[in-house]
């Protein structure tokens, strides 16, 4: 007997959205606020962060795992909430899901490029991100095209206190400070936030800048970005979920997931979205076979 070939989401379907943590909950309040019907489901694969000091291998691997968790509870797209994993494995992602409304995220070289007065711009990432030959061609591509230097930055450290909730203090503002200091002695006036965790330490990079006379450096944050992507793709696939006339039916949806302890993704919605969903711990087999 044959089976027939799986239906293609509906509109009604799921939205996923995944990071490594927290960090993706930048990109997920965007995608609120700007697609307020979509029903969402947010992985947070916080057994494995930080990806910043993972192989590239193991960021592939991963990414590949969540998605095929996010697929098989039905998402109709992906949002790869993350810059390390999306330069790291975006590619491989569009290959094992061609049909896949597939967005990732990648440090904002072009908005910069575009706002500098003095074409000299910082980029705070993951080591992994900055060493990625995605990100390479992107700021060789973008750095050529605008005359815009990039001054890279890789923030060591600073994903794990964003997901431990340090977000000020003086220990986190003196990490910033050691991080920021170069960038600013070369004459930065624009600083791209290429980590998703990195813009819920805005207020505290603020106060840095503030402090070292800096105020008038621009920050560069894609999330808003991120949404309006996955808004055309969804509108141009037809996958926007419609209005319903019964107000259960119309009701948005969001559904929490982590590989590590649900307790400490709750703690993370309230403190960082002021937000309750419902939190269920996946922790994911291996797939090591999904990579050739
Ligand atoms: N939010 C991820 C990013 O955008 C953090 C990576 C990590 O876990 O190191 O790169």
């Amino acid at each position: 007997m044959t089976s027939l070939p799986p239906l293609p989401p509906s509109a009604d379907a799921p939205v996923g959205v995944f990071d490594s943590g927290v960090g993706g909950l930048s990109v997920l309040r965007h995608i609120q606020a700007q697609l307020p019907r979509e029903r969402l489901l947010y992985f947070a694969d916080s057994a494995y962060a930080p990806y910043g000091d993972k192989t590239e291998r193991e960021v592939v691997e991963r990414s590949l795992q969540i998605a095929a968790f996010l697929i098989e509870r039905g998402a109709k797209a992906l949002v790869v909430a993350c810059n390390t994993a999306t330069v790291a494995a975006i590619q491989t992602l569009r290959a094992h899901y061609p049909a896949m409304l597939l967005v990732g995220v990648e440090p904002g070289l072009k908005p910069a490029a575009a706002l500098t007065r003095n074409g000299m711009v910082g980029v705070m990432a993951t080591g992994r991100t900055l060493a990625g030959d995605k990100f390479l061609q992107l700021r060789e591509q973008i750095g050529g095209a605008s005359k815009a230097t990039f001054l890279l930055q890789a923030c060591v450290g600073l994903v794990e206190r964003i997901e431990r909730g340090e977000l000020d203090g003086e220990a986190t503002l003196d990490m910033l400070d050691r991080y920021l200091a170069p960038l600013l002695a070369q004459g930065i006036d624009t600083l791209v936030l290429g980590c998703t965790h990195y813009p819920f330490v805005q207020g505290a990079i603020e106060q840095v800048l503030a402090r070292r006379g800096a105020q008038a450096v621009t920050l560069v944050d894609t999330g808003a970005a991120v949404a309006r992507q996955l808004t055309r793709l969804l509108a141009g696939a037809g996958r926007l979920r419609e209005a319903h006339a019964d107000a259960e039916a119309d009701a948005a949806s969001l559904h929490a997931y982590t590989s590590a302890d649900a307790a400490t993704l709750a703690l993370g919605f309230a403190r960082l979205l002021q937000l309750a969903p419902p939190v269920q711990e996946s922790r994911l087999a291996s797939h090591s076979q999904l990579i050739a």
